[in-house]
């Protein structure tokens, strides 16, 4: 679904990313797992336009999409969910959803204002509330709900669970399975905090300081050396 092939990449002259190898497959969980700085969020920027590219190749479903601005890559059908959200906290929430589905034509429209009250009824039930009065954990249910109406192929989730109570955590990476099992949605989802999103992942990357040290099962990360010292404190 989403490859990278040899990838140098960062922001203006500053290299961030170096050599990246990357296959995210269709209908599948990839998660990058890495520590704060280790260029996570640039991974995503590099895939959706965002970030320099300085060698190697981006592809979306086997098009080059190499260089190409934001908004062509997002009408191949790729929505980005940014690790700040990019919710606006003086609408409400229909009307963030509203504008998040500007493209659609009004039945469209409706329809998928249906589906995300459908898969997120606290939505529903807030519908009318200000984004800015929501907690952090339904911000981010806002925040995914928002590419969803995109029609998304695939979604790109930066941090959705960074910050987040446990409680939260859990049920937003429910959502994250039901994107994948029930929308047939490809996801990347990049995290800090890597033990629960492995938990869901069908692959795995560790990205430290820009370049990657594993790739493979999720499972078999979790007894990975570099990850054990990084993450668990064993050495
Ligand atoms: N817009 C930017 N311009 C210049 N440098 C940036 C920018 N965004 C991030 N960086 C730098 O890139 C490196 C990786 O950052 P980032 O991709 O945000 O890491 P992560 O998401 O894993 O925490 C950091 O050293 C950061 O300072
Ligand atoms: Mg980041």
């Amino acid at each position: 679904m989403i490859k990278l092939r040899e990838l140098t990449s960062g922001y203006g002259k500053l290299k961030v990313l170096f050599n990246i190898n990357m296959e995210a497959e269709s209908g599948r969980i990839t998660v990058v797992v890495g520590p704060n700085g280790a260029g996570k969020t640039t991974l995503l920027n590099s895939i959706t336009g965002l970030a320099t590219i300085h060698s190697g190749k981006v592809y979306f479903q086997d098009i080059d999409v190499t260089g190409l601005p934001p908004h062509k890559v997002s009408r191949l059908g790729l929505s980005y969910v940014p690790q700040m959200g990019n919710v606006f906290s003086n609408l409400t929430v229909e009307e963030n959803l509203r504008v998040a589905g500007y493209m659609l034509d009004q039945k469209e429209l409706l329809d998928r204002l249906e589906l995300v009250f459908g898969m997120f009824p606290v939505l529903k039930n807030f519908k009318a509330r200000r984004a800015g009065t929501l907690s952090g954990g339904e911000r981010r249910m806002l925040a995914i709900g928002m590419g969803l109406m995109k029609k998304p192929k695939v979604m790109l989730l930066d941090e959705v669970t960074t910050d987040l109570a446990p409680i939260y955590v859990k049920k937003v990476l429910e959502k994250v399975v039901e994107l994948r099992d029930e929308l047939k949605i490809s996801v990347i989802l990049v995290e800090q905090y890597a033990i629960r999103a492995l938990q869901i992942a069908d692959k795995a990357y560790l990205l430290v300081s820009g370049t990657i040290r594993y790739e493979g099962n999720p499972q078999d990360l979790l007894s990975h050396r570099e990850f054990s010292k990084l993450y668990l404190g064993i050495s």
